[in-house]
């Protein structure tokens, strides 16, 4: 890897904080009161998606009007944004400060990168919205992931390259977004071994953040792309 890293882009929802619970409840609730059927397997398929391809996608083939879609999706949200009340700074999953303060000792920019319209208030809940250079978030662009354009926008932002930043992410969309935008790619597994292979494609691959030092991350890059 020749070229010096100077920015990292993280998701927000499964990365910094696991919200994918809460955007569980919300769809869960609004599927229970309309009929629908929908399980946590289900919900693993909304990870980094939308909020209209989540819902989409939880249709299932499903055909409702433009009208009935716009309903759910603003009922889901309202019930996300109740849930979203919850969240504090112990909610920040462990290691990413660590790596943050790592990050920006090292003279790093750093940027979320989430297709959530939620972002702003998910991150200033969390405490940590100043210590981002840049948010690209659901409103930014019109192409979501795994189109390249968010990414590309948020390094925009930051007056980066995506040859010299890495972006960090847990879903499938996410890495496919990041690689097609020409970026290193950090991919977060999680723990449940039914769904680890989301992000087997990203150039290095981790549990989580805990202990995910800086210098580490870089030198396996270095291998992986040796
Ligand atoms: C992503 C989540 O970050 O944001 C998805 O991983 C979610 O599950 C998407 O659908 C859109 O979120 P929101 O808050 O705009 O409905
Ligand atoms: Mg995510």
């Amino acid at each position: 890897m020749a070229a010096q890293i100077n920015a990292l882009i993280f998701d927000l929802d499964g990365v910094i904080t696991d919200t994918a619970e809460l955007h569980y409840q919300a769809w869960k609730q609004m599927s229970d009161e309309e009929g629908y059927p929908f399980t946590r397997d289900d919900n693993e398929a909304l990870r980094g998606v939308s909020r209209r391809e989540s819902l989409n996608r939880l249709l299932k083939g499903r055909v409702i009007t433009e009208e009935k879609a716009l309903d759910l999706m603003e009922r889901k949200n309202r019930y996300y944004v109740d849930l979203l009340e919850t969240i504090t700074p112990a909610n920040i999953l462990p290691g990413a400060l660590a790596l943050l303060d790592e990050a920006e000792a090292a003279g790093l920019k750093l940027a979320v990168g989430s297709a959530s319209r939620n972002a702003h208030t998910v991150l200033t809940k969390l405490g940590i919205i100043d210590r981002f250079d840049a948010v690209g978030d659901g409103y930014c662009v019109v192409h979501t992931k795994p189109a390249p354009d968010l990414f590309l926008w948020t390094a925009g932002r930051l007056g980066t390259y995506p040859q010299n930043t890495i972006v960090f992410e847990d879903a499938e969309a996410g890495i496919e977004a990041a690689q097609r935008g020409g970026f290193f790619t950090v991919g977060i597994a999680g723990h449940d071994q039914s769904v680890q292979g989301r992000v087997t494609n990203a150039d290095v691959v981790l549990p989580d953040l805990a202990q995910a030092h800086l210098a580490d991350i870089l030198e396996k890059l270095k291998k992986a792309r040796a």
